[in-house]
């Protein structure tokens, strides 16, 4: 990290479920494109993932199955860095400072706040105050652009506001990070409800896709995926099931909506399921080979997150100095 002139690229996973193939698409995919160009921070959020209740040891096996998945993806730990949240502490110590630079006002309009109040019955401190990890997470690494879904719009405007205030409050400190979001498929639905988005936490696993389901269950659910009662295929988006549909076929061929509605003219939807599944089952065979090879490794595993913080925590450690400076702290002595 640190080279002179490279810009940075800072994003994050939550380990609240499996790995879907939204989180592929809307971010992980370019992620993997981007670390050619940047320097390139992913983190796996485990503090995040603390807002939601949790079975401990499934959730630490869980982040080790998310460092697989990563590298099976594609994220080379040669160009990037893949880094568990909670090793390096920082992360909370600079969330404490922005959160005293953050009002109720703006918390209290976070959808993401308001729609999760509603479904779980926990509705702690730490869902309230969410967003101000994510901010912390980004401004902590000086990042400039943020690969992440369409769900996380708002959160990323607040991480800019806060470094705004934070740089007009004291003196310029953090970099304005820029959001980065896919043109197509930054919006991916839930299979059997497309009204609401494909979530990795949603209790009725026919909802997503997951990178590590079988082909039989890919091939399953998309078969079983809601549509509607028309014939043709067309890219509307008011057939909100088939419409999807199209975004990952998309998605995974780099084809264009009208290209695909001209492959499938005369075609009936379970040709097109059928189809679409067998190119994710193709696709996803190649990260599955991988991720079995390195899943039970933990050594080499544990060896790369330990050179992940320990890097990470050099440019955390460098900005965190800064800001204590610049809020008026006596310097630690080392
Ligand atoms: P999370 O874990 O909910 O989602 C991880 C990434 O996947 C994207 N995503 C989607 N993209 C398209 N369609 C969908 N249905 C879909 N669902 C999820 C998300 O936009 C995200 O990019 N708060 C974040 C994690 C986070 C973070 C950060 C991200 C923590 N700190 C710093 C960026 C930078 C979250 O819960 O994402």
């Amino acid at each position: 990290m640190d080279t002179p002139g490279k810009k940075r690229v800072l994003s994050g996973i939550q380990p609240s479920g499996e790995l879907c193939i939204s989180n592929y698409i809307g971010a992980l995919k370019n992620w993997i494109s981007l670390q050619d160009e940047y320097e390139c921070v992913y983190l796996i959020v485990d503090l995040h993932s603390l807002t939601v209740d949790q079975v401990p040891a499934e959730l630490r096996q869980r982040c080790y199955s998310y460092v697989a998945q990563y590298l099976a993806c594609g994220i080379d730990p040669e160009k990037s860095l893949i880094v568990v949240q909670s090793h390096v502490p920082e992360h909370t110590e600079l969330t404490w400072v922005l959160n005293t630079i953050t009002y109720m006002g703006e918390l209290n309009r976070m959808t993401q706040f308001k729609d999760k109040s509603k479904k779980q019955k926990n509705i702690n401190l730490g869902l309230y105050t969410y967003p101000v990890l994510m901010a912390s997470d980004i401004l902590l690494y000086q990042a400039d652009l943020v690969p992440v879904g369409a769900d996380q719009k708002q959160h990323l405007e607040l991480s800019r506001d806060l470094a705004i205030r934070f740089n007009g409050k004291y003196s310029p400190t953090f970099t304005i990070p820029e959001p980065f979001i896919p043109k197509q498929g930054a919006r991916i639905m839930s299979l059997q409800d497309p009204e609401s988005k494909m979530s990795k936490s949603d209790k009725n696993p026919n909802n997503y896709i997951s990178l590590l389901d079988a082909p039989n269950v890919i091939m399953k659910k998309f078969k079983r995926a809601v549509t509607d009662s028309e014939t043709e295929i067309k890219y509307d988006e008011n057939r909100k099931g088939l419409h999807n549909l199209i975004n990952i076929y998309s998605a995974y061929t780099g084809k264009t909506s009208d290209q695909i509605e001209d492959m499938y003219v005369g075609k009936m939807y379970s040709d097109f399921k059928v189809d679409l599944a067998d190119i994710v089952i193709d696709a996803l065979k190649p990260i599955q080979e991988e991720y079995n090879k390195i899943y039970n490794d933990k050594g080499y595993l544990d060896q790369l997150l330990k050179e992940g913080a320990e890097k990470a925590r050099y440019q955390a450690r460098k900005t965190l100095d800064k800001v204590y400076r610049k809020v008026g702290f006596i310097k630690r002595a080392r």
